[in-house]
This record gives C-alpha cells, structure tokens and sequence, in this order.
C-alpha cells in the first residue's frame, strides 16, 4: 500500500478543509449521500439485526450515514465521532431521533479512546483519509463483538481520476479497489458483501467542479490558491483531455462493504 501513501498527511489541513466545508457538505455532497443509503441498506439486507445494544459511527460529518442507520436501526447507544470537533452539531441536528444514550467525540479515529463491545461500527465516505488502514481495521475488529457488524465505504482507485491524471495533489492517502479490502482487514473479519460502481458528475466549468469540490471538502490534501491564469490553464487541459460536448466530468468511485466478526 506504501505507493499511495502521500509522504505525509497533513491531517490538520484535512480538519481545516471539512471544517470549512461543513456548512455546505450536507446539500453539496450528492453522491455521498446516496452511498449512505446505499450502505444502510446493505447491512440490512445482509441481515444485521433491527436493534443494536452500542453502535460506533466515525468520521460522521454531517450525520448522512447516522440518519440513514437510525431510520432503519434501533441503537441503545451511539457514539459519534469526526476529526472536526464542530460536527458535534450532528447530535441537534438529529432532531430527537438519536437515542438518548448519544454522544459525540472530536478527533482523529486513529487515535480515539473507543467503547469496548461494539456490535456495529460504521463509516461512510471517510476511510481513505486513514493512512493506516490496516492499523484501524485491526483496532475497530478489536473493539467489535464475536459476531458485530462492520460498514464502511470508502473510495477506488478510479477516485477522481481526472484530477489524478492531471497532476493534482487532491487524492486521499488510501484509495482501496474492491479486491484490496480483504488483505487489509483482520483474520477473523468476513466479508458478506463489497461493491464498486463508478458514479460520473458533470460540471459545467471548471470553476464548477472546484466549487463543488470546496463545497464537499473533499480537496483537503490539495493547495487551495487558484490564480486565474492557473485557472485558464486547468480548464484547457481538463476540456482537452476528458470534456465531452462541453462538459467536465468528475468521476466518484465508491466502495461499500460489510462485514462481520466471527462468532
Ligand atoms: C466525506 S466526509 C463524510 C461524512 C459523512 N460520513 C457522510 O457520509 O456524509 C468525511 C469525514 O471524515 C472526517 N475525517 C477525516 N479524517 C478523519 C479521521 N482521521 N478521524 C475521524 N474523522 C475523519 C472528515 O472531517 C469528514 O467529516
């Protein structure tokens, strides 16, 4: 995994562009949202059960994964957590649908104290900010019940492959294909179910797409200064090389998974 690995993760630049990008993230981050439906609804057709007795989500945002598990999940208790320590708001912003044992807990999940007896954790949109992800994984299973739960999504290495092949520096530390995910998680972790489906955007300029991407915070690893030459440069080559009738796409490339503990 060493080759995607940036020399170094500037985590408090990662903090400083989600923290900024929060008021915006929960209308601007479309396909972030569907992939929280789409992981919720996964760990139920999986069979996870209606009800779990403690629950971890981490990286939360704006609550687009915890909305989706609490319509469809009972949780005696949540613990929430983001490297924002802002997205605490999350726990208002549930509008008395969050159990009454919740709570949030700002930081880097890296090195987050974490309940002990977890029976699900869950993740949406966040791992490829995780420099070691087979560390997290094995400290998560650690945590987790004989038989919990794990959904997690993340991103493929098709993330963005625009901006990548145009010598940005915007790419998170792990994007991870499908087939990678079962070296990195532990012994005794079972994958139930992993997808990989490419989602395209359209913009129509390039001072579009990059709005979009400040607007989702999800630039954080890249230099935010943009002279208009920069700009007019960006825009020309971007056309050239993947515009189509005179539109800039963006490609997403999301992966979900769960999975379970062994019993
Ligand atoms: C793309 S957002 C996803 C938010 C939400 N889960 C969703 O599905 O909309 C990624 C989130 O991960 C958080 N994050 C990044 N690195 C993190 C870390 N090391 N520990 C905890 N949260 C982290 C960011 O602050 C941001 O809120």
């Amino acid at each position: 995994m060493k080759d995607m690995q940036p020399p170094h993760l500037d985590q408090s630049r990662v903090r400083q562009s989600f923290r900024r990008g929060l008021e915006s993230y929960h209308g601007s981050a479309s396909v972030q949202a569907d992939i929280a439906g789409q992981l919720a609804a996964m760990l139920q057709q999986q069979g996870a059960p209606r009800r779990f007795a403690s629950v971890l989500e981490f990286g939360c945002g704006t609550g687009h994964l915890t909305r989706q598990l609490l319509q469809r999940f009972q949780a005696d208790s949540l613990s929430l957590n983001d490297l924002v320590p802002e997205a605490a708001q999350v726990l208002q912003a549930l509008d008395g649908t969050a159990p009454a044992q919740a709570r949030f807990a700002g930081g880097p999940i890296e090195i987050l104290p974490l309940p002990q007896e977890l029976d699900l954790i869950a993740s949406a949109s966040t791992v490829q900010w995780i420099p070691d992800l087979a560390g997290l994984a094995a400290r998560l299973a650690a945590h987790l019940k004989p038989g919990g739960w794990l959904a997690l999504s993340g991103f493929g290495r098709g993330q963005f492959r625009e901006l990548a092949a145009l010598g940005s520096a915007a790419a998170a530390p792990s994007y991870l294909d499908a087939d990678e995910w079962p070296a990195v998680l532990p012994h005794g972790m079972e994958i139930l179910q992993i997808t990989q489906r490419p989602v395209v955007l359209e913009f129509s300029s390039a001072m579009h797409l990059l709005k979009h991407l400040r607007q989702t915070g999800v630039n954080g690893h890249a230099q935010q200064n943009w002279s208009r030459r920069r700009l007019r440069e960006f825009e020309e080559a971007y056309r050239a090389r993947f515009g189509r009738n005179g539109i800039l796409p963006l490609t997403y490339d999301p992966v979900l998974l769960v999975a379970r503990k062994a019993a």
